[in-house]
């Protein structure tokens, strides 16, 4: 292949490894925040619009799920995240003021770029794309663009195009929100203050390495797993569980946790081990109490916790700490260790990581 595997086992581990610098490089130049980033006159653009309507597929509709949380939070603008191949057969009801966002690594994606010329021929002509491939069709197709810098991705489970998608989603959240005068110079600061820590935070998560791979032995003799989180966490816990079931074919699900007494609950013994992602935020009280009604079915809980939560290892109740507590930008951090964890656990179950079975890395056909 035209790219190197270098030190690394397989491209999946290497692309894990490559966040730091594919951030930084997606967030290079970027020195305040401005709509002219995402292309000419976005900022009337951004301006007129009243409403966002995301769409993608796969990964990429997860990483539009994250920015619904942070578009309504910090911008103030109502998001509807739709899975391309959904949107492009269902009656919807267009709104030609909604900014139409397209999510796509490889930008050539059938179902997404038919649900953007969907949403154009129902007269809504405001089009934006995060891409990873400048030259791609969906980056023609769209008025406005931000490319992300992720560089080839070749492993089939998409791991650092999700997380630049991620940074570029961010940007685009405090442009919205600076477009519409909801973003003082001060908050302006201190976002792109925490932005550009991002590589360095990024280092030291992949640094617990190590403490994955332990858990990643457990894993590997499972064959059903649950991911529970909450709020902005929710998406990513739903990005774990893909990445799990598409690399070791084990069963795993995500839900919000909020929801397990209306179902899953039914699942847990002691042969589902339960991860959870529990930064410490505003909802960390209402998780730990999810986390134990699990416990008392006898559930083996996987915790990703960060610096200052107080969630403590005892029995059945695994824990690692993230270093910090990374506020806003937590999913972007928060999404490593649960790549780690799926690919340690194929390695341990001898998958074909880079190659999964029934599974290609752009979907061009319907
Ligand atoms: C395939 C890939 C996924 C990817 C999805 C969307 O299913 O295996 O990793 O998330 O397509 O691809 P896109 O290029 O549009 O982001």
């Amino acid at each position: 292949s035209a790219v190197e595997l270098g030190p690394y086992q397989h491209y999946m581990q290497k692309e894990i490894f490559e966040q730091p610098r594919a951030i930084a490089d997606t967030l290079e130049g970027v020195t305040g925040i401005m709509p002219e980033l995402f292309g000419d006159g976005a900022f009337n653009v951004f301006k007129q619009i009243d409403s966002v309507l995301i769409l993608a597929c796969g990964t990429s509709y997860y990483a539009g799920l994250t920015a619904k949380y942070w578009i309504e939070s910090v911008a103030k603008i109502p998001v509807n995240v739709e899975i391309a191949s959904e949107y492009r057969y269902r009656d919807s009801v267009p709104n030609p003021n909604s900014l139409v966002v397209t999510i796509t690594q490889s930008g050539e994606t059938a179902d997404t770029l038919a649900a953007l010329k969907h949403a154009r021929s129902l007269g809504m002509l405001h089009t934006l794309t995060i891409c990873n491939v400048a030259t791609s069709a969906m980056v023609r197709e769209c008025a406005l663009a931000y490319i992300t810098r992720a560089g080839v991705e070749v492993g089939v489970a998409s791991t650092k195009a999700f997380t630049t998608q991620l940074a570029a989603l961010f940007l685009l959240t405090l442009a919205l929100a600076q477009s519409k005068g909801r973003l003082s110079e001060e908050e302006e600061t201190a976002h792109l203050k925490a932005m550009r820590h991002l590589p360095a935070a990024l280092q030291s998560v992949l640094a617990l390495e190590p403490h994955i791979v332990a858990w990643a032995e457990a894993f590997a003799r499972k064959e059903n797993a649950l991911f529970l989180g909450r709020g902005i966490h929710y998406p990513i816990a739903l990005e774990g569980a893909l990445k799990l079931k598409e690399i070791t074919y084990i069963h795993a699900e995500a839900y919000a946790a909020g929801e397990l007494k209306h179902g899953p609950l039914a699942l847990v013994t002691e042969e589902m081990p339960v991860v959870t992602v529990a930064p410490n935020d505003t909802l960390i009280e209402k998780l730990k109490s999810n986390m134990q009604e699990v416990r008392a079915r006898g559930g083996q809980l996987y915790v990703f916790a960060d610096a200052d939560s107080h969630i403590k290892s005892s029995d059945g109740v695994h824990v690692i700490r993230l270093p910090e507590n990374y506020g806003l930008l937590s999913p972007i951090l928060h999404v490593v260790p649960l790549q780690l964890l799926a690919y340690h656990t194929a390695l341990a179950r001898g998958t074909d990581v880079d190659k999964p079975r029934n599974l290609a890395k752009s979907v061009t056909v319907e």
